[in-house]
C-alpha cells in the first residue's frame, strides 16, 4: 500500500515508519519538524516538511493517490491545550479535518488516528478503563482527540471512509523527546545519564500504563487492512508508578541516584490504566515487551546503544 504517515519524523511515527517499511508497503512522510526530526526518517523514505493546517495539502493529495493515512501529527503537550486551547484546536482539530477532507476529496480508503487512552477518560470510574468507560476529558487536548474521533465516525457513517483510532496508554520508548513536558520515562533517562537532577513530582505515587513503542506501532501494521470503523484501547493493563519508573532506570543504567521528590503538580491524574481486551478480540494485538525490559532498550537507546534494525 502506498501510505502516508503525518508525524512520522516524530517519536511514536517514526517507529510505525520503520514497520511498514519492513513489511513492504510504500512510505511518505507529512511533518513540520516543530517535535520531529529529519534524522528519524530512515533512508529512501521521502519527507514532505508541511503544516497539517496548509491547505497546499490538497495538492500532495491530489499528486500521490494514497491508499492509507497514519495520522500520528499532533500538538502533544497536554499543558500547551490548557494554555492555548486556540492553538491546540487549530493544530489538533482543524489539522486533523483538513487531513480527512483531502482524504474524502482523493480516495483515501483507511485513516489510523493515533488518539489517547488517558487524557480522554479522565479520571476513571474503575480500573483499568475499557472503551465503554465514560469520556471525560479534562484537557483540551483530550477534548481535541474525541473531537476527532466523532468525525471520523462521521466520515464512516456518511461518506464510507474506513477508520481505526487507536487510544494510546503513556507510550514509551526509544527517540521519545526527552525536552518536553511529556514523557517521564525520556526525561529521566536523559537526566541521569547527564548527572543532572531528576526530580519526582509529589510522593511519585501517581500511576499510569506504560507501554512500548515497538507494541503501539504494532497496532498501526494490524489495523491497516482490516474493515474495523472503531476505537480501541492499546496499552498494557498494568498500572506503575513514576517510582517505579525511577527505580527500574536508575537500575537498567547501572546508576546509583538518590530519589529526589519536588512538590506535586496541581491538578494532575493520580491513576490512569487501560485495558487491551478489545485490540486482543479485534486485532490479536497483545502487549509483548514488559516494562523492565522496554526501560533497559530505552535506557539503551539514550545511552547510544541502539540498533535501529
Ligand atoms: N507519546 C504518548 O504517550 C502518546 C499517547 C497518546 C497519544 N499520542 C499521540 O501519538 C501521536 C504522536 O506522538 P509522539 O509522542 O510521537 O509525539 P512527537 O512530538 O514525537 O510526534 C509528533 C510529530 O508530529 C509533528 N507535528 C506536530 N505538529 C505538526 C503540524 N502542525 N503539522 C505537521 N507535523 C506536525 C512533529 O514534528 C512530530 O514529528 C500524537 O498524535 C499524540 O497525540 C501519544
Amino acid at each position: 500500500m502506498k501510505i502516508l504517515v503525518t508525524g512520522g519524523a516524530g517519536f511514536i511515527g517514526s517507529h510505525v515508519v520503520d514497520l511498514f517499511v519492513q513489511n513492504g508497503h510504500e512510505v511518505v512522510i507529512l511533518d513540520n519538524l516543530s517535535t520531529g526530526k529529519a534524522d528519524n526518517v530512515p533512508d529512501g523514505v521521502r519527507l514532505i516538511e508541511m503544516d497539517i493546517t496548509n491547505p497546499d495539502l490538497d495538492a500532495i493529495f491530489a499528486r500521490e493517490n494514497f491508499d492509507a493515512v497514519n495520522h500520528h501529527a499532533a500538538q502533544i503537550d497536554v499543558r500547551i491545550s490548557v494554555n492555548d486551547p486556540v492553538f491546540d484546536a487549530q493544530v489538533n482539530i482543524l489539522g486533523s479535518l483538513n487531513i480527512l477532507e483531502c482524504c474524502l476529496r482523493h480516495g483515501v480508503k483507511k485513516v489510523q488516528f493515533a488518539s489517547t487512552g488517558g487524557a480522554l477518560y479522565g479520571e476513571q470510574d474503575y480500573f483499568p478503563a475499557d472503551e465503554e468507560h465514560p469520556i471525560r476529558p479534562l484537557s483540551p487536548y483530550g477534548i481535541a482527540k474525541n473531537t476527532i474521533e466523532r468525525y471520523l465516525y462521521y466520515y464512516h457513517q456518511v461518506h464510507g471512509l474506513e477508520y481505526a483510532a487507536m487510544r494510546y496508554a503513556n507510550v514509551y520508548g526509544p527517540r521519545q523527546n526527552p525536552h518536553g513536558e511529556a514523557g517521564v520515562v525520556a526525561i529521566f533517562c536523559d537526566r541521569l545519564i547527564a548527572g543532572k537532577e531528576a526530580v519526582i513530582n509529589g510522593d511519585g505515587k501517581q500511576t499510569r500504563d506504560y507501554v512500548y513503542v515497538g507494541d503501539v506501532a504494532r497496532a498501526s501494521l494490524l489495523t491497516l487492512e482490516p474493515s474495523l470503523n472503531t476505537s480501541m484501547n492499546i496499552g498494557t493493563a498494568v498500572e506503575s508508578d513514576v517510582n517505579d519508573i525511577f527505580r527500574n532506570l536508575n537500575a537498567a543504567g547501572g546508576f546509583n541516584v538518590p530519589e529526589k521528590h519536588g512538590p506535586a503538580k496541581k491538578g494532575e491524574q493520580m491513576r490512569s490504566v487501560i485495558s487491551w481486551e478489545k485490540a486482543k478480540e479485534v486485532l490479536r494485538w497483545e502487549p509483548t515487551v514488559y516494562l523492565e525490559e522496554g526501560l533497559k532498550l530505552t535506557m539503551e537507546f539514550f545511552l547510544g546503544k541502539y540498533d535501529r534494525s
